[in-house]
């Protein structure tokens, strides 16, 4: 079996998430299985884990990056919650179990992504190890990547707009890129990076959003839901305009495209304060260039 040389920092993260949920069922037990359901289900955590690793590649992780990490694995984990909702993409499977709604009901489940972005916010306010302005810094890019200059606003392009080339990756990068991003920001201002590594962590975010959510448009068509733990297909039968990549290319226009940006992250990478074994194995074990029809 291959090692898993991300293993430790997953395991960090998780370790910090159940600690974080033991707060979760304080007064209502069952919004607190729900928000757990939907939480520490066995999500890939790439979010985080890259984030862990992103840090180990500046110096070293600390207890603030832990909790950003977390963080956004919870903000993550509830924008699943509401995308697997009937008015949404309608979708029953999630990280091989029922979603959040089929398991306990749609007013439930909507608390529940509520109150885990809720959560996240009162991590990162109360960061360990971080002074009150970082406090404050962490919790306003997270709010932005999320809010109507962010994931809601991408969100909303998805459900409602026909799309071309040109609207789809806008929608990527407001949809999916903007928790790349945001993690990355959060990282440099813990680092304490100058304006030019920001803006090279962002730009690296913005590009790894476009590489993920086309692979996982590519991975609707030619995977099944078992192999995904999540319902395959749903992007052709959602509701509302056709969703995703596929939209707007063939197969091989898709996967064209997918090789090419997943080429350019590479060669920025190359060229990045990120580059690292750990991170490239990372990319290519969730990003392969070759598809496949499993994650
Ligand atoms: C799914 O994200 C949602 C997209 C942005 C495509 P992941 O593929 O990271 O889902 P989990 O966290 O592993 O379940
Ligand atoms: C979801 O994209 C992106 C989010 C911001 C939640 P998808 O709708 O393609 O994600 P999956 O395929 O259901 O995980
Ligand atoms: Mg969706
Ligand atoms: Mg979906
Ligand atoms: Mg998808």
């Amino acid at each position: 079996m291959r090692r898993d040389v991300n293993a430790t920092h997953r395991d960090l993260l998780n370790a910090r998430l159940f600690e974080i949920s033991e707060g979760f069922g304080a007064v209502s037990e069952p919004l607190g299985a729900a928000m757990g359901h939907a939480a520490l289900s066995s999500g890939k955590r790439f979010r985080g884990t890259l984030l862990l690793l992103a840090a180990e590649a500046s110096g070293g992780v600390c207890e603030t990056m832990i909790d950003a990490a977390a963080a956004i694995e919870m903000v993550h984990a509830a924008s699943l919650v509401f995308d697997d909702l009937p008015c949404m993409d309608d979708a029953k499977l999630r990280r091989g179990k029922p979603a959040t709604h089929v398991a306990h009901g749609e007013g439930r489940a909507v608390l529940a992504g509520i109150a885990l972005i809720t959560e996240a916010m009162a991590v990162l306010a109360t960061a360990r190890a971080a002074s009150p302005q970082t406090r404050a810094s962490l919790v306003r890019i997270l709010t932005r990547a999320l809010g109507p200059e962010g994931l809601c606003a991408g969100q909303d392009l998805d459900l409602h707009v026909e799309k071309d080339r040109a609207g789809i990756e806008r929608e990527q990068d407001l949809k999916t890129g903007v928790l790349f991003v945001a993690g990355l920001e959060m990282l440099s201002v813990v680092k304490g990076f100058d304006e030019e590594d920001k803006l090279q962590m962002i730009a690296f975010g913005r590009q790894l959003g476009r590489v993920f959510q086309s692979y996982d448009d590519l991975l609707d068509i030619i995977s099944d839901s078992a192999s995904l733990g999540k319902d395959a297909g749903r992007d052709v039968q959602a509701p509302g305009p056709k969703r995703g990549l596929l939209a707007v290319a063939d197969m091989q226009g898709a996967s064209l495209h997918y090789r090419a940006n997943r080429a350019q992250l590479d060669r920025m990478l190359r060229s990045h304060r990120l580059q690292a074994p750990e991170i490239a194995a990372l990319l290519e074990r969730v990003l392969p260039y070759g598809i496949k029809d499993s994650a």
